[in-house]
């Protein structure tokens, strides 16, 4: 009977089976009630006594043989099926290629790591505003052109609904707030009615700039700007200052860098000046202050502001503003980021 169940042994060692069907045929015959195994048992009952311990001991070792093998081969076989159920077969077969981030997005995000660095932190605010937080709060009188229905959008003909025109209102929204030392950066969509041409869109990104505390003077602007130059563009950028005028700023000034594509010696895009301008600034104006409810004795700050598409023309040489949102892959694909 010991070499019965010793070639049983070897036989349930070597089991194939290829579907769930053979292995249930394996188990039915090793191991059901009518099985061979079964059989064997039965048969135990004659063998003589002084043989029965071992004859036993190689009778559970066959019996644990063989439901370890039926278990092995359906544990392979589901595997197997799992992985099956994995595969995606109606997925079409070329190689899907991941998408890029948008470059608005990238010079956006490198406009505001810089800015992080210098310890602003992002503050955002709403696209559809009230005439207080883009124009009265900033300072623009009551006939001032910007509040044209030719440069704003309003919504339903109400006065005090309107789309806002610049990021500048995201400024007061959190001096109304939040108590100085106030450092944040502002970045957002913003609207104005314009034709769509290649070098206007009626709607463009902004970032804009805020820093207010005791002592703020036209100097720490002036060096947050160049360390902002220099980081965005290269470490040769130059920067030069224009008087200008802003309602909310006093006193206001544009900003130019050295053009960086032609290194300052002239080119068509910088129309042979060797110089580009890039943003507007300036010391917030203590009216603006006190319409947020912040003491101008005390406190003081400057506040810049940017066209997040301006900057991106300027690092990727993009000729037509249309471009950014009429989402051709072929144009977007080309722009790649480290995250
Ligand atoms: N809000 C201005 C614009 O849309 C940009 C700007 C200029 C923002 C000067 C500022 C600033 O904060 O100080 O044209």
């Amino acid at each position: 009977m010991i070499d019965k169940i010793n070639a049983l042994l070897q036989e349930v060692g070597n089991l194939r089976a290829s579907n769930a069907e053979e292995i249930e045929t394996l188990r039915i015959k090793y191991l059901s009630k009518k099985g061979e195994i079964s059989s064997l048992m039965n048969d135990f009952r004659t063998v003589a006594a002084d043989q029965k311990r071992e004859v036993g001991q190689h009778l559970n070792k066959l019996k644990e043989a063989a439901q370890d093998k039926i278990n092995e081969l359906k544990a392979g076989f589901e595997q197997a099926n799992t992985a099956d159920a994995d595969i995606d077969l109606t997925r079409t077969a070329y190689p899907i290629e991941l998408g890029t981030r948008h470059p608005l997005s990238i010079v956006k995000k490198e406009i505001c790591d810089i800015f992080g660095r210098l310890g602003f932190s992002i503050a955002e605010g709403p696209e559809i505003e009230d005439d207080w937080h883009v124009f009265s709060s900033l300072n623009f009188a009551e006939d001032h052109p910007a509040r044209d229905m030719q440069d704003t959008f309003f919504i339903q003909h109400n006065p005090d609904v309107l789309l806002r025109t610049h990021t500048s209102s995201v400024q007061t929204r959190v001096m109304e707030k939040q108590e100085p030392p106030i450092r944040i950066i502002c970045p957002g969509r913003v609207y104005r009615n314009e034709a769509i041409s290649y070098r206007a869109h009626c709607f463009f990104h902004q970032v804009e700039a805020l820093y207010i505390d005791k002592n703020v003077s036209f100097a720490d602007l002036k060096q947050a700007l160049l360390f902002f130059a220099k980081e965005m563009f290269s470490a040769d950028t130059k920067i030069r200052l224009r008087p200008s005028y802003f309602p909310f700023t006093e006193p206001s000034a544009e900003m130019d860098i050295s053009c960086n594509i032609c290194g300052g010696k002239g080119c068509p895009f910088c129309k042979g000046t060797g110089w580009v301008e890039i943003l507007g600034c300036g010391m917030v104006d203590p009216n603006v202050l006190e319409n947020c409810g912040i003491d101008s004795k005390v406190y003081s700050g400057f506040a810049l502001g940017m066209g997040i598409e301006r900057i991106t023309n300027l690092k990727y040489q993009v000729k037509d503003l249309r471009m950014f949102s009429e989402n051709d892959i072929r144009f977007l694909k080309q722009f790649k980021s480290a995250n």
